[in-house]
């Protein structure tokens, strides 16, 4: 049994950092381990112009620990009248590294989004020849539509006319959680990847009502049966390049979580790598784990994979219950995903 992994450091391919205090208390989980991470923008207001989005950055940037080295991959919030100028000179100023496309109200801070996909199809036009990734939640926002099917439903709706419209658009669909999806990415060749969180991995829905309704389980798009997570497990440890690291690690405080109307995201970064390797273990496939977290994002994404490496022991780590962020004066509580189990494996450190 190896008692020690070193990998290729990692990146995260769907993070959100969030702004302000919470973005300062949250960071330095992801900067500890992930060398780069594209980061969402929903934000209030959501990042819409390519001046807030260099804006954001530096805020990211000063909020990185000194003794850390990060890099934030910064992407567009399409609403129904960004322009397609606008995205093209962003892109190709380097500000912007992709495009979101949340489906109006499909999940947290989504109410700007896209109402209707043919409203956006100058920029669809734009992405396609300039080579810019589309990032997709997919979800059909219909409410007549089963929340456990919105996926599917996306799906067959969605992307595959997009796909007829713009056959050469490169597409990322974000944090997938059905063997829909999984069937989908791995039948549409190269323009098509996924993400796949740890949550979605290790948790099926009966995790969000055990003993009571559990809102740390609760996001978008939400957990799905057990026959999707174990769909999902084959997919990450796969080892095809269509399917990479993307936590969607969404932070919430305790207070919004503890709530009548609680809100969707979990947050997993401060575990995260200990989370991924746990469920390549138990699928006898630790010799996978690098390509899923290292190689198969910056190759879709065409950047040089990162030349430092993280090392992981074989060292059983508690979670806490809570985490208390901030300064003493305001108090950021954040429950963390895994809170209160023991995972099997501890990270140790980067080593350049
Ligand atoms: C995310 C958030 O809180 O920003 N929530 C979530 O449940 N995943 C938004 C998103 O990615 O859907
Ligand atoms: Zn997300």
């Amino acid at each position: 049994m190896i008692d020690q992994i070193t990998l290729r450091q990692p990146d995260d391919w769907h993070l959100h950092l969030r702004d302000g205090a919470l973005l300062e208390s949250v960071i330095g989980y992801t900067a500890r381990v992930f060398r780069r991470a594209i980061v969402m923008p929903n934000l209030t207001p959501p990042v819409t112009t390519i001046e807030a989005a260099r804006n954001y950055k530096k805020r990211i940037l000063n909020a990185v620990p000194d003794n850390l080295s990060f890099t934030p991959l910064m992407t567009a919030y399409l609403t129904d009248d960004f322009s397609a100028e606008v995205l093209e000179k962003g892109f190709d100023e380097g500000v912007f590294i992709a495009a979101k496309l949340y489906p109006a109200n499909s999940t947290t801070n989504s109410s700007s989004g896209v109402s209707d996909i043919r409203k956006i199809d100058s920029l669809l036009e734009t992405m396609e020849r300039i080579d810019m990734p589309l990032l997709i939640h997919g979800e059909d926002t219909d409410p007549l539509i089963d929340i456990f099917d919105r996926e599917a439903v996306f799906i067959d709706r969605h992307l595959q006319p997009i796909f007829k419209r713009f056959p050469k658009l490169r597409v990322v669909l974000e944090h997938i959680t059905t063997v829909d999806a999984v069937q989908f990415v791995e039948t549409s060749g190269f323009r098509l990847a996924a993400t796949i969180t740890p949550h979605h991995l290790h948790i099926n829905r009966n995790a969000m009502f055990l003993e009571g309704f559990r809102s740390d389980f609760f996001c978008l798009p939400i957990v799905k049966r057990e026959k999707h997570r174990l769909a999902l497990r084959q997919a990450a440890t796969s080892g095809k390049s269509c399917f990479f690291l993307g936590t969607d690690s969404a932070p919430h405080l305790r207070g919004a979580k503890e709530n009548a109307c609680a809100c969707a995201g979990i947050f997993n970064s401060p575990y995260a790598i200990e989370s991924y390797a746990e469920v390549f273990e138990e699928e006898n496939s630790l010799n996978r784990l690098e390509a899923f977290c290292s190689e198969f994002g910056p190759s879709f994404y065409g950047l040089p994979v990162n030349t430092s490496s993280i090392k992981l022991v074989r060292r059983s780590c508690l979670v806490p219950e809570n985490l208390h962020l901030g300064r003493r004066s305001q108090d950021l509580s954040i429950v963390p995903f895994h809170a209160g189990e023991n995972l099997n494996w501890s990270f140790v450190n980067i080593e350049k």
